[in-house]
């Protein structure tokens, strides 16, 4: 496995795989992997025959500085996990290797991102797309794979590529989650054990709308109303809770198959999100 931090080094690398034909699938992270990361690993494995694997805190896309500074960082157990998980390339970059002096180049989409996330975290979208289509542009990958549980960054990424003739397949893992239902992410480390022991309370949630909506109930307000009792509790701060269509990410007035549950919420200062289809 090669651990690079230069751009002209990565892009050496990988333009000597396209020249052998080799297909390049590549799985942007943030770090402090887990299960969820090693599934998508393993899906690009099975989509490309050389695997490219990016680990950046990318500081653009934290509205809030106190998130930033405590992402969780563990570069050394990362780099151990992706080399037993049999990836080609680390790519590690300095944030002045991707937002070169006098940056301005920013990309940002005007629908999509503009409500649940978006609404609630300000520039966290246009930080997202940007550093991916950076990304994108250094590495030229065949696929990239994004994790369902970010369902609002995935379907803004397959937007992205979409709207400006990216020539990247994006390909969606599915949510990795815990013994108790609990969404695997990198902030789970951070909760605190009564933060913990609530937290899967997001899940329990979704599953109560979800049976509740397959047991014939298709009235979101109603819908709305059984998810938000699951989440009483005066240690869980919800931010969100919305039935949207899973493509335009629009409210959904009357519940339909083709609609996705997105929730938010801060426990004990820990902002987690979840969504189910259902
Ligand atoms: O999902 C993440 O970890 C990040 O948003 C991503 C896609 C790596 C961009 O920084």
């Amino acid at each position: 496995m090669e651990v690079i931090y230069k751009e002209e080094k990565l892009k050496e690398l990988v333009g000597g795989y396209r020249m052998f034909g080799e297909k390049i699938a590549f799985v942007p992270t943030m770090g402090y992997l887990h299960a969820g990361h090693l599934s998508l690993v393993k899906l690009a494995k099975e989509k490309g025959t050389k695997t490219v694997v990016s680990i950046f805190v990318n500081p653009s896309q934290f509205n809030d500085p106190n998130d930033f500074e405590n992402y969780p960082v563990d570069l050394e157990r990362d780099l151990k996990m992706l080399e037993e998980a049999g990836v080609d390339i680390v790519f590690t970059p300095q944030k002045e290797t991707i937002y070169g002096y006098d940056f301005e180049s920013w990309v940002d989409l005007e629908k999509i991102t503009k409500s649940l996330e978006g609404a609630k975290r300000p520039g966290h979208f246009k930080g997202v797309t940007t550093v991916v289509t950076i990304l994108f542009n250094m590495i030229q990958p065949h696929f990239a794979i994004f994790g369902e549980k970010d369902f609002q960054q995935l379907r803004t990424i397959e937007t992205l590529v979409r709207d400006l003739h990216m020539d990247v397949t994006i390909v969606r893992g599915p949510t990795v989650r815990e013994a108790d239902g609990l969404a695997m992410s990198s902030r789970n480390a951070r909760l605190s054990p009564e933060a913990r022991e609530l937290a899967p309370k997001l899940q329990q949630a979704l599953k109560a709308m979800k049976d509740a909506f397959r047991k014939g109930e298709m009235e979101t307000a109603k819908l709305t109303k059984i998810g938000m009792s699951a989440l009483e509790h005066e240690k869980i701060n919800l931010e969100y809770l919305e039935i949207v269509d899973e493509v335009d990410l629009k409210a959904a007035w009357v519940a339909a198959p083709a609609n996705r549950v997105l929730v938010a919420a801060t426990i004990d200062g820990i902002r987690l999100i979840d969504n189910v289809s259902i």
